[in-house]
């Protein structure tokens, strides 16, 4: 029964859809457990990308079953739009199933996404206004609508009948975009995504344990980062979603007995979008210098990324939040001749030394990064020629910033990444990852 996760160790944007690809060549299932189009996952293959943010990476080769499990949160007409330009691309849905638990994000949800930031004064989490947060409430607060909900028609009805005026009313309260619709609009425009994609439909959690049972291996795919989530991340400067290993479980409908290897994806430096605390933050000249190297410009807002120097003190975090069995340190390259490479190994708050990722905001503003400082490496001219080579043949002082890494994390480096395409990839378990 194995399964293979891969989490985000940092703010997201850490390479995840390309490792998720890396990884699921021997994957029969690929499985979404939290979040939703918020996340922006590319994925290199020869002279095609795909950016994709409501669907599984594993839609990218024919023949997997792609699932988004009960975790996450459906924009059910930007998917169906995702879709057509996946299948434009030559990718495939046909192995697509929904969850019958997942959360539907509807129009209201994205209207108050808006709205809400404008109440949070300097609070502002700079989200990405597609309505993650608010239809994350609505569930916790048991009036989500789901997407087992357009199967039954009455039901759903019903359902929008005492939920608009109430969403409605709530807009107009914050003074949100307004929303025009009315019920029988609504339950029109989601018949139209049941006729399209209804029969995607299913209980996701027997779908998923069935595999596990049948030895197919099955993998999940993590959106967003540890120091995004909900409960460990840098709350309120987070997602709504529970991004860490624990999220797998409630996400997908597994037992945590049922994970196995859990992958950390680890940048080899730092990027957050959005607001809050980055203690390894760089600014001016040397942040932009960092931003260009490595492209860092969101996939799903086009917002330039904040950028920074290696954290350790959160990929201890993250490690500890998530289980990780490996890291996939990813754009080693964009580090290529720099001259010195400092990584913060603790931070000095009001004169002490922290080496535990705080909790307080007011204590991560007053953070100052303690680093130790690597040496840097020089650029080399072939990257085929180096991947073929393997992890011996790499330059001397990359070996040592990511052994230094794992002897931090006590956690193996097995994947190193020195580009975005599936093929700048070093194995240093040569592709023995499914037992
Ligand atoms: P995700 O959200 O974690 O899947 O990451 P994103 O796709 O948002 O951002 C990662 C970016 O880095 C994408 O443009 C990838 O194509 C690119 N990328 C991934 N791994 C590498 C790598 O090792 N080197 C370089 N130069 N780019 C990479
Ligand atoms: P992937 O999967 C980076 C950030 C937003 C914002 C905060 C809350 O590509 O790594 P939300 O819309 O979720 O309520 O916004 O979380 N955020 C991400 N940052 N990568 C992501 O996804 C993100 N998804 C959300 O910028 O700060
Ligand atoms: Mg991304």
């Amino acid at each position: 029964m194995p399964s293979l996760t891969i989490i985000g160790a940092q703010w997201g944007d850490e390479g995840k859809g390309k490792i998720t690809d890396y990884l699921d060549e021997k994957a029969d299932l690929i499985v979404r457990f939290q979040g939703g189009n918020n996340a922006g996952h590319t994925i290199v293959v020869g002279d095609k990308v795909f950016k994709l943010h409501g669907l599984p990476s594993g839609v990218v080769r024919p023949g997997k079953l792609a699932v988004i499990g009960n975790g996450v949160v459906v924009n059910m007409e930007e998917l169906l739009e995702e879709i057509d330009h996946v299948e434009a691309e030559g990718g495939s849905i046909d192995g697509l199933r929904i969850s019958d638990r997942a959360h539907l994000i509807m129009e209201y949800h994205k209207k108050l996404d808006g709205a809400e930031e404008k109440y949070r004064g300097k609070n502002v989490v700079g989200t990405t206004k597609k309505g993650i947060g608010p239809t994350y409430q609505d569930k916790i607060a048991r009036i989500g609508l789901r997407a087992g909900d357009l199967l039954e028609e009455d039901f759903l009805k019903d359902k929008l009948t005492f939920l608009l005026p109430y969403k409605k009313d709530l807009m107009d309260m914050l003074e949100a975009e307004k929303c025009n619709c009315t019920v029988d609009s609504l339950f029109e425009k989601m018949m139209g995504w049941k006729d399209h994609i209804g029969k995607n439909i299913c209980d996701t959690s027997v779908l998923i344990n069935d595999a596990l049972d049948d030895d197919k291996n099955v993998l999940f795919e993590g959106a967003q980062g540890a120091m995004l989530d909900i409960d460990h991340g840098t709350y309120p400067f987070v997602t709504s979603s529970a991004t860490c290993g624990g999220g797998v479980c409630t996400g997908a409908g597994v037992a945590p007995n049922r994970l196995d290897e859990i992958v950390g994806c680890l940048k080899a430096y730092t990027t957050r979008v959005g607001e809050g605390p980055f203690v390894t933050e760089l600014s001016g000249d040397d942040e932009k210098a960092l931003q260009q190297k490595g492209g860092e410009f969101g996939v799903t807002t086009g917002r330039g990324r904040r950028c920074g120097w290696l954290d350790l003190v959160v990929a201890e975090h993250a490690t500890r939040m998530c289980g990780f069995t490996a890291l996939a340190i990813t754009k080693l390259d964009v580090l290529n001749d720099f001259e010195t490479l400092p990584v913060c190994v603790a931070y000095d708050i009001d004169g002490k030394k922290v080496e535990h990722f705080p909790a307080s905001i007011q204590k991560l503003e007053k953070a100052k990064p303690i680093y130790k400082e690597l040496k840097g490496w020089k650029s080399w001219n072939d990257t085929e020629a180096l991947v073929k080579e393997g992890y011996d043949a790499l330059p001397q002082e990359m070996k040592d910033y990511v052994e230094f890494i794992e002897s931090y994390l006590s956690t193996p480096a097995d994947i190193i990444s020195v580009g975005p395409d599936r093929k700048e990839t070093i194995d240093r378990r040569n592709g023995e990852w499914w037992n």
